[in-house]
């Protein structure tokens, strides 16, 4: 039995959806459904369904063996788990942005950001420095409400840059989602894992 860690959310029809071409056969009350763990015994397989951030946790405690995240998260914290493939879903970038005409002060410019890590490190690597505030969601109303210059955040279809009046100036990275894996479960169960793999490689999008 293999135990999957599913991040809920918009990569989460995604990630269905490349499952069931890859041949598995997933009730269609998947997406629907408000339970947090679905056994798919036909196909020896549980899902757990976690916040993007905590799927990883979930693999490299091993209660899950498996798990699918946005290189955004693999990015922002150095976690014990191996990445086996690019899933090439779910595709957006990592940016920073502000408001059209917000100049970055000279003093202790402010990023609010979910990526402390991603952020500071960018900033750094730019030779500038900056105070990182960390909030958990919505982060475009940070420089509405004054309270950051710029922003770090996910650009999808830039929809919510857009309907908020904030424009992108830098593109940090590009992201995608990825198969991890823990690595006892890479050893222990190598060979189910293996299945796995290939099957999805052969309908990963190109
Ligand atoms: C993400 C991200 C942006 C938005 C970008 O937020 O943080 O706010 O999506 O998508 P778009 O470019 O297509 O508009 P999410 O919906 O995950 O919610 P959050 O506010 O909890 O971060």
């Amino acid at each position: 039995m293999l135990t999957i860690a599913m991040p809920k959310g918009r990569i989460f029809a995604e990630a269905l959806e490349l499952l069931r071409k890859a041949g598995y056969t997933l009730p269609a009350e998947f997406a629907e459904s408000r339970k947090l763990m679905i056994e798919v015994p036909e196909e020896n397989m549980r899902f757990i369904l976690a916040k993007p951030m905590d799927v990883v946790t979930y693999v490299e405690h091993g209660v899950a063996d498996l798990g699918i995240a946005g290189k955004d998260v693999m990015m922002e914290e150095e976690r014990d788990v191996y990445e086996l493939l690019d899933l090439k879903i779910s595709k957006c970038h990592l940016a920073v942005a502000g408001l059209p005409n917000g100049r970055m002060p000279q003093i202790a410019p402010r990023v609010a950001t979910k990526y402390p890590n991603i952020a500071s490190s960018y900033f750094r690597e730019q030779g500038e420095q900056v105070e990182i505030i960390r909030l958990n969601g919505s982060i475009e109303l940070a420089p509405l409400i004054g309270l950051a210059d710029r922003i770090v955040d996910i650009v999808s279809t830039g929809r919510t840059l857009k309907e908020n009046g904030l424009v992108e100036f830098e593109k940090i990275a590009d992201v995608t989602s990825r198969l991890i894996v823990n690595p006892v479960s890479y050893r222990m169960k190598d060979e189910e894992v293996d299945v796995l793999v290939r099957r999805l490689s052969e309908v990963i999008p190109q």
